[in-house]
């Protein structure tokens, strides 16, 4: 494998894209939005230039890894000639589809088509496709230059093959792939997603404050993260989206997202990528709580 693909520039995709290039692999960003591809690439330059500060990588290495990367809003030869695909747009099940059968109109025979998704099944995705042994679900954690954690997904026809070859792609890039069963959420959300709702349920209920939560669940649980600070940084628009999947899947109240998530989704107070979440990042990292307007 040496051309890489990576669809959408957002959070996920600028991770993925710097972990591919900083492995000597050919990649290349499709989005449909320019402005998202500039922020892409000024992100991961921001991210190698500290880990040149921090004498993790050389200056010469940092400028080899941007040289490797190349963006594009043109889908059809931003895909046509890559090995690999990794879907990373928008947690939506029914622009997933379309880009899956878009891809597998376009892309060669053999390409293969992963996907990012936090929560989507593999096997419907895989269904909008001619080559189901061939998609399978590629579920890198944020950041992904730091976090080692690949899901490795099986869809329901995804071959042996292609597992194994994504499982040994997964370590290249020095990370630790750990290979699931597609189901609503897989595990990393199964698990993660229920216990941010619940912080955020406790939150509504005025049990504590947003510190207040974190702290205990840092403190008295020694998470590296409280809860709310991390749904921050994964997006309240993806954090929604992700129960939205598993309610639908499981049919189960207890995945129903609480309505306070719901009403910041809709405030467009998003987390970290819009300046403003359980956190106010307006001016660098967090420095004060802003929920408390939008409590019952
Ligand atoms: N945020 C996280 O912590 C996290 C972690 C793991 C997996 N994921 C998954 O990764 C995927 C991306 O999430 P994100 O947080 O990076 O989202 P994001 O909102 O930050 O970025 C999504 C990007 O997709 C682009 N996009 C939308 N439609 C497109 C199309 N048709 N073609 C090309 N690009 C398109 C958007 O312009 C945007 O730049 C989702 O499936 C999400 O569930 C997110």
């Amino acid at each position: 494998m040496e051309n890489i693909t990576i669809i959408g520039a957002g959070t996920m995709g600028n991770g993925i894209a710097h972990a591919f290039a900083q492995k000597n692999y050919n990649v290349t960003i499709v989005d449909i939005s320019n402005e998202n591809l500039d922020r892409a690439i000024a992100t991961i330059t921001k991210n190698l230039d500290r880990m040149v500060t921090k004498e993790k990588i050389t200056n010469e290495e940092k400028i080899n890894t941007l040289k490797k990367i190349t963006t594009t809003t043109d889908f059809d030869s931003g895909v046509k000639e890559s090995d690999l695909v990794v879907e990373a747009a928008t947690e939506n099940i029914d622009l997933k589809l379309k880009i899956f059968k878009d891809l597998d109109s376009i892309c060669k025979d053999d390409t293969i088509l992963a996907t990012n998704t936090s929560s989507i099944s593999i096997t419907q995705i895989a269904n909008k496709t001619n080559r189901k042994d061939k998609v399978i679900g590629m579920h890198f954690m944020n950041p992904v230059p730091i976090m080692k954690l690949v899901e490795v997904i099986r869809g329901k026809e995804t071959s042996d093959e292609v597992t194994n070859l994504i499982m040994t792609l997964s370590r290249k890039l020095d990370k630790i792939p750990v290979e699931v069963n597609d189901a609503p959420g897989f595990v990393a959300n199964r698990i993660l997603m229920p216990m941010i709702n619940e912080a955020i349920h406790t939150l509504n209920e005025n049990v504590s404050d947003v510190e207040g939560i974190d702290t205990v669940m840092i403190l008295g649980m020694s998470h590296p993260m409280g809860p709310l600070h991390l749904a921050d940084f994964i997006g309240l628009d993806v954090c929604l989206s992700i129960l939205e999947v598993m309610y639908d899947g499981f049919k189960d109240e207890k995945y129903k997202a609480c309505s306070l998530l719901v009403d910041m989704v809709n405030n467009n107070t998003l987390g970290i990528k819009t300046g403003q979440g359980f956190y106010d990042y307006s001016e660098g990292p967090r420095n004060k709580k802003v929920a408390a307007q939008f409590r019952k």
